[in-house]
């Protein structure tokens, strides 16, 4: 059975709009694990725009299932990654000015700079995923880096404005998935699969884990305000006029 990897990070960037202690993504996170989470996931950006850490040092001490941290190939997270030891590391390609991860890893042309990276890691029995598109250049190039996973982009998939470009793009994944898994790699899929796009998956066999933040945040925000502003409305109604 595939896992479901719940991303916290956006819980985070409510916290940090006020720069306030809650809500907390360590609380969410076992929430989640509690409600059949069976990995939670943390993007550690360079820019610290959510997910600080102090919530990844938590997160290792307090997460039950398994913790996988999404970062830049960059040194100081390597240095993070090796002190903490998540369970995963999913290299992500980062830009500043990004809203969220955009597209995929460049692994092509980087198999050997990826590839003592993903070493470093292996070393310290971390095993690595890379975020790539589902194209068969990038699948070949994870092979090479000696990454364990990979985690293909369902953005183009996700986002798609046509039904025909949907269908382009699911059959995009639908080749990647069993490309990857005969050169040996584990497949996760992840980015904006919600409650109605992650069914094209539902007959889909070979894919480890199902990485989603936004749509289960969302949905949670939604499901919940109805509770939360009732709970006010009756401290309020009990004050005078
Ligand atoms: N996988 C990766 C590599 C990501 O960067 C993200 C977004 O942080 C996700 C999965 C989850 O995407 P979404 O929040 O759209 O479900």
């Amino acid at each position: 059975m595939p896992l479901l990897a719940v991303n916290v990070d956006h819980v985070a960037t409510v916290r940090q709009a006020r720069l306030a202690a809650s809500p907390d993504p360590v609380a969410a996170a076992a929430m989640a694990e509690l409600a059949g989470a069976r990995a939670i996931i943390v993007h550690l950006r360079e820019d610290r725009r959510h997910i600080q850490d102090r919530d990844v040092r938590l997160l290792r001490q307090t997460v039950k299932t398994r913790l996988h941290l999404e970062m830049a190939a960059t040194d100081e997270m390597r240095g993070i990654a090796l002190e903490l030891r998540p369970h995963m590391v999913c290299l992500v390609p980062e830009k500043r000015q990004e809203l969220t991860t955009e597209g995929g890893l460049g692994v092509a042309g980087r198999e050997e700079e990826l590839g003592e990276f993903v070493a470093a890691l292996k070393t310290a029995g971390i095993p690595t995923s890379l975020f790539i598109d589902p194209e068969p250049a990038q699948i070949e190039a994870a092979v090479a880096t000696g990454a364990a996973y990979v985690e293909l982009h369902t953005g183009a998939y996700s986002d798609a404005a046509t039904a025909f470009a949907r269908q382009t793009e699911l059959k995009r994944l639908l080749a990647a998935i069993p490309m990857a898994r005969q050169a040996g790699l584990g497949v996760n899929l992840g980015h904006g699969l919600d409650y109605d796009n992650i069914y094209a998956f539902a007959h889909v066999s070979g894919i480890s884990e199902y990485s989603i933040g936004h749509s289960i945040i969302a949905r949670a925000i939604m499901t919940g305000i109805s509770e939360a502003v009732t709970t006010m409305a009756g401290i309020i109604a009990g004050f005078p006029d």
